[in-house]
């Protein structure tokens, strides 16, 4: 960027010394140097706030991790075509129309997830989403004249569509807004960390993680810091109204996963896991009583840990413990 404003600075000064050599043209035309001088100006400004938003085609089956200006145009009937966004975890997706010109009548649609679905897989699950799944769809055939920006409830959102006429096509704008309070979140990168907090609320948060990967969970607090003392029966979370799982699989449902492991007391300290699926997950069930929190990091798994965990087929499904 700042190379960008260079360039524009050099040229801004050719512009300038261009003008003394002119001066007498202006003259004739009745420009003053101060008038040019604030055309330049706002040129220059204009410039660089465009070169600031990104834009670049859109592909039917496409996954974009920026903001930006994307557009679509059909090349020939195009009826199954799939965009997935994703942000950083403390981000939501906002996805605004900029222009559309496509046939609603004739079968046409653009239709914006508030999620991801994957192989009929839907993330955040139904159980993790305030919203029930219908209501996660928003038609732009139905609702689009409002001209209202979609948001997403989380980092990851979705836009499906449908276009039978070659030509016919359209813009949206993609930005990205800081959400301070990430619930369900897909991780972009195989490796991170994470702190997970549910203060006070009835819900549930998923934490995806789409790479086989170890997990150390560094400090897990639920319910009171004195629960720490009491001894209970490790019989499982059972009953317990607030637990953190893991999970493990090789779709994005988290509710269709396998459980790898249930942690229902607090503890500080690491406690690793390798999990070798496609799709792993740290979900935290809330009832709402408590302030629950869970920190942790985790790694991508590399191969020879991968054939290790392969190897060790006591279980026919992914994972083994540490
Ligand atoms: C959270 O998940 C639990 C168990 O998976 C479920 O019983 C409960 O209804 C969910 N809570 C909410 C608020 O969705």
């Amino acid at each position: 960027m700042s190379v960008t404003f260079r360039v524009q600075i050099y040229f801004f000064l050719i512009c300038l010394s261009a003008l003394k050599g002119q001066s007498r043209y202006l003259e004739d035309n009745d420009i003053t140097q101060d008038g040019m001088f604030s055309i330049l100006n706002s040129e220059i400004k204009r410039g660089l706030s465009e070169r600031l938003l990104y834009r670049r085609p859109l592909r039917c089956i496409d996954m974009l991790t920026m903001e930006g200006q994307f557009t679509f145009t059909a090349d020939h009937p195009q009826l199954h075509c799939a965009v997935f966004f994703i942000g950083e975890p403390q981000e939501i997706i906002s996805i605004e129309y900029s222009s559309v010109n496509i046939d609603c009548n004739g079968g046409d649609f653009i239709k914006a997830f508030d999620g991801w679905i994957m192989k009929g897989e839907t993330f955040p699950s139904s159980l993790d989403h305030p919203l029930p799944i219908y209501e996660r769809y928003i038609d732009y055939c139905e609702t689009g004249r409002l001209r209202q920006a979609v948001r997403s409830s989380q980092n990851v959102a979705m836009l499906f569509f449908r276009i039978h006429t070659p030509g016919s096509g359209f813009t949206v704008t993609i930005k990205k807004i800081s959400n301070p309070f990430p619930c369900n979140v897909i991780s972009q990168t195989p490796e991170g960390s994470f702190t997970m907090i549910i203060p006070h609320q009835h819900r549930n948060c998923s934490f995806s993680i789409i790479y086989p990967v170890e997990i150390k969970i560094s400090e897990l607090t639920l319910g009171h810091f004195n629960d720490l003392q009491v001894k209970k029966p490790v019989t499982g979370c059972g009953r317990a109204g607030d637990f953190v799982e893991l999970l493990g699989g090789s779709g994005v449902d988290p509710s269709k996963m396998f459980p790898v492991a249930d942690l229902c007391y607090s503890f500080n300290g690491p406690a690793e896991m390798k999990i070798g699926c496609d799709n792993t997950v740290v979900r935290m069930v809330s009832s709402g009583r408590f302030v629950n929190r869970v920190v942790f990091e985790y790694r991508l798994l590399e191969r020879p840990e991968l054939e290790k965990q392969k190897g060790n087929s006591v279980e026919d499904f992914c994972y083994s413990t540490d």
